[in-house]
């Protein structure tokens, strides 16, 4: 895998306008929904006009030097159109144009051609970086046999993963229910919860954030709920403050709680750390009052944090977990709700209570089986510990360098939040890097943290241009930020 930005050399990128200027339009091709020009520099008599602003990106390379294009401004467009206006005009109003391109590894073009190396991932879902090649010729492989399959049915990939899942999870946990997206996983944790308890109030961790399905959106913050009029009711959806054992015992203590759902470090409020036994406490909690403890792990597991799962760190042996963005590799959806026999006793009831189509898809199982097996292998475990270590080196260089503006580093693993000393600091230090060619995220609830999240196979080169690239982007935000104060 090449870990590197040197993993992109292979790419072929280019603005027209810079070229020879002639290319010739000889027909449309449909990529992805997308009418492209195909076009050859060889036969090109067409002249461009120069006014005429053609960023574009060279999709592929065919026979006789048949190059695709597509321009972005049609793309932006489209999306207003058709896709998610306020999205859409939202990034343009931040500074961020981005249209995601090529990719490779840990780093993705912008389709005008403006390299970034990705510490967003996607919360997770590029663990293993883009397109990883390992995974792609997995799926490839697989492409020959087998398609979503049957969900009705036993399957041998799905009963494969369902078994490397349990082995792979602490010994509390038995069954994996798959679904295809981290949100319906979560809904998958909070029906079985309450089928096992015969409880129906959930309670959850205030600003967290567990997807936008059906129970999902009501446990999160309600900025995703209230629009929707989906924050649940009041007595069905409770929720404390991280970190505040107190305000959890009070309301477990009613003894009417199914469970208590938490993301063991709260990725969208900032990755704020779990203090010293806080988690496990909570689980106890949950024992002495009857309730569930279900960890979210969609952006904390697969190694993330330099143990399989975040709650492997904090002593924690849930009743079930949640897993998905990186168990897809980047590439085929999927998620698992793994449960204890418990939770999982529905099944024995009713196995047919929950269906999903997609959940499980025979294609994606293959991909996660593959997932697991790169995700424990030694010497990824030792690569995660090189990378948290050389990065915090580094960024603490950086904070000491800009004490007022940079004040704090979240960490465990590649799980990072950076702090500024500004209510919208890190949304400056996103934009910042962006000029510089890195992607990194505010924290939606959050927009002091900036969430910085390498991934597992990172190598030193990449690593000490991603510390130049962010030692520049933070002098030039702290500047900013104080024009703006
Ligand atoms: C911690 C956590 N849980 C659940 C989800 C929901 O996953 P999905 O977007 O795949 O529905 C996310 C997504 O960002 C997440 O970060």
């Amino acid at each position: 895998m090449k870990g590197g930005i040197s993993g992109t050399s292979d790419f072929y990128f280019k603005n027209s306008k810079s070229s020879s200027g002639n290319l010739t339009e000889i027909g449309t091709k449909s990529y992805l929904g997308l009418k492209m020009a195909i076009n050859t520099q060889q036969h090109s008599t067409k002249q461009q006009n120069p006014h005429e602003k053609q960023k574009t990106l060279l999709i592929g390379k065919g026979g006789n030097d048949v190059s695709y294009f597509i321009e972005k401004e049609a793309v932006l467009d489209k999306s207003i159109k058709y896709w998610n206006p306020g999205k859409t005009i939202q990034w343009q109003k931040d500074g961020v144009d981005l249209v995601m391109g090529k990719r490779e590894g840990y780093t993705f073009f912008d389709l005008d051609g403006k390299q970034l190396m990705d510490v967003h991932l996607n919360g997770g879902t590029y663990n293993l970086g883009h397109r990883n090649p390992e995974i792609i010729s997995t799926l490839t492989e697989a492409m020959k046999d087998f398609d979503i399959g049957n969900h009705h049915f036993p399957s041998l990939v799905r009963a494969q993963l369902a078994e490397a899942l349990n082995k792979a999870t602490p010994d509390s946990l038995k069954y994996s229910i798959l679904s295809s997206g981290g949100g319906e996983a979560i809904d998958v944790a909070l029906k079985c919860a309450r089928y096992a308890t015969k409880r129906t109030k959930i309670i959850s961790i205030e600003n967290g954030y567990h997807g936008h399905t059906g129970l999902a959106v009501s446990v999160g913050n309600e900025r995703y709920s209230k629009l929707f009029l989906s924050n649940g009711n009041e007595k069905d959806f409770v929720q404390v403050p991280f970190n505040d054992l107190e305000a959890m015992e009070q309301a477990l203590s009613k003894e009417d709680a199914a469970c208590v759902i938490i993301e063991t470090i709260p990725a969208t409020y900032g990755f704020p750390l779990p203090e010293e036994g806080y988690l496990a406490a909570v689980k106890k909690l949950c024992e002495k009052y009857g309730s569930l403890y279900i960890a979210d792990e969609v952006q904390t597991g697969l190694m993330r944090t330099g143990e399989m799962w975040g709650i492997d760190v904090y002593g924690v042996k849930p009743d079930i977990l949640v897993t998905s963005k990186g168990l897809s590799g980047g590439i085929y959806p999927i998620a698992a709700t793994v449960v204890s026999e418990q939770a999982g006793k529905w099944m024995m009831e009713d196995g047919f209570a929950h269906i999903s189509t997609f959940g499980g898809a025979e294609l994606g199982c293959i991909v996660a089986m593959k997932v697991l097996e790169i995700t424990q292998r030694d010497e990824v475990k030792q690569n995660v510990r090189f990378v948290s270590s050389y990065i915090r080196e580094g960024l603490e260089k950086i904070k000491s360098e800009n004490a007022d503006f940079f004040v704090g580093i979240r960490q465990l693993g590649v799980v990072m939040g950076l702090e500024f000393n500004h209510p919208e600091g890190a949304k400056f230090v996103m934009q910042s890097l962006y000029e510089n060619g890195v992607w990194a995220i505010y924290s939606m609830l959050n927009p002091r943290i900036l969430q910085f999240k390498p991934g597992l196979l990172c190598d030193k080169a990449y690593c000490d241009e991603l510390l130049n690239r962010v030692e520049a982007s933070v002098k030039s935000a702290s500047a900013a930020c104080k024009i703006t104060n």
